[in-house]
Parts: C-alpha cells; sequence; structure tokens
C-alpha cells in the first residue's frame, strides 16, 4: 500500500469509494460527502498538497482531503475531511495512514494546527482534541467537543471563530 498526491485520474476511483464508504441503507442515495467532494475540489480552498490517496497497486483504496477555510476570515487554517477508506480494506490501518501523512505533511509545512468535525474516539488516537480547549470556535456550537484539533504549535496556534471552506456551507 501506498500514500501519494490525488491525481485528477482518481476523482471517479475516490468518488466511488467515498460513496461506498458513506453509503446508508439506500444503495442509490447519493451521500452528501460525495457532492462536498466534487465542490471541494473546485473550491478555493482546494490544496492538492493536502489531498492524499492510499493505493493498492493499482486500486485506489482511501482518500483523505484537506482544504484552507480561516480563523477570524483572516488566519488561514486547514480543515480535514472528508476521509474514507473502501469498506473491504477497512480496519487494516489505511485511514491511520492517510491521517498520518496529512499530519506529516502539515508539521513539515510549519502549520500551527490542523481541525476536523469528527468522532473524537477515532481521533482521539491521533491526538485530536476539543478545538474549544484552545479557543478555536465553530460556526455551529452544537458541533461541541466533536470539533477537535491537531495541534503542532501551541503558540502560533490561532484562537477565534473558524469557518471552513466555503463548500461546506457551515
Ligand atoms: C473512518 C475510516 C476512514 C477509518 O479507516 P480505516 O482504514 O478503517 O481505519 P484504521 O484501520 O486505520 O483504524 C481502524 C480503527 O478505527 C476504528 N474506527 C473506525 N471508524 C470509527 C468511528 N467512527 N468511531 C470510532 N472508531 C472508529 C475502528 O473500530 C478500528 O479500531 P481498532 O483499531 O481499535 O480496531 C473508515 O472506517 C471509513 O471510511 N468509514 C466510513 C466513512 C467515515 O465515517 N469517515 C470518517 C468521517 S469523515
Amino acid at each position: 500500500m501506498q500514500i501519494r498526491d490525488e491525481v485528477f485520474d482518481d476523482r471517479a476511483a475516490v468518488f466511488a469509494l467515498t460513496h461506498a464508504a458513506f453509503a446508508g441503507t439506500d444503495p442509490v442515495a447519493e451521500p452528501a460527502e460525495v457532492d462536498l467532494l466534487r465542490n471541494l475540489f473546485t473550491d478555493p480552498g482546494y490544496d492538492p498538497h493536502y489531498s492524499l490517496v492510499a493505493v493498492d497497486t493499482p486500486v485506489v483504496i482511501g482518500h483523505v482531503i484537506a482544504t484552507w477555510g480561516s480563523i477570524d476570515d483572516s488566519k488561514p487554517v486547514l480543515g480535514v475531511g472528508p476521509v474514507a477508506v473502501s469498506p473491504e480494506y477497512q480496519r487494516n490501518g489505511v485511514g491511520s495512514m492517510l491521517m498520518q501523512t496529512l499530519h506529516d505533511r502539515a508539521q513539515a509545512q510549519g502549520l500551527p494546527g490542523i481541525v476536523l468535525l469528527g468522532d473524537p474516539k477515532y481521533y482521539g488516537r491521533f491526538g485530536y482534541e476539543a478545538a474549544a480547549k484552545y479557543g478555536i470556535v465553530p460556526s455551529d456550537p452544537s458541533w461541541g467537543d466533536y470539533f477537535m484539533v491537531r495541534v503542532f504549535d501551541e503558540a502560533t496556534l490561532p484562537a477565534g471563530n473558524f469557518r471552513y471552506a466555503a463548500s461546506f456551507a457551515c
């Protein structure tokens, strides 16, 4: 298994695996995450450096994306999501490798932290903590402790009101 940058030709596979990973009981209904991804790929917050695929050559089996949001409309901060692994490849460490590679890149670029909305039971294992602890406030207060930050450098981490890339529409 290999993690590499997503390229345009991966996108059909990325949409398909995201559909499969987020599918509800109706197999025909498209999960909202697929449309979100479609929009994120043309969003001004899209950054190819932070869209990664996991490949079991030649099959694309996982994808993670982080896009640029902002704090107080002025300080750029990456927001993670969606992340998805093909159902038949889940629980083999693929999601963890995608997250780890994303974090390595963010750290190598000197970013102070990265945020996401997700389940603390899963993301806690990657060092995510409640963003409120660091004064980072989500656009929807009901997210509570599900809105989290992975801190790389507390001294330079901005506090304030976080807003995701426009495609999230929240
Ligand atoms: C979440 C997801 C990306 C994890 O990918 P993965 O390759 O299965 O992850 P890993 O193999 O690295 O880790 C698996 C572990 O995560 C746990 N896990 C997965 N989803 C979880 C969740 N929502 N809450 C808590 N734990 C979760 C599994 O129970 C497993 O735990 P274990 O190691 O103690 O057995 C994958 O399960 C997926 O695509 N899920 C559907 C889409 C989704 O919910 N995406 C995340 C929200 S954006």
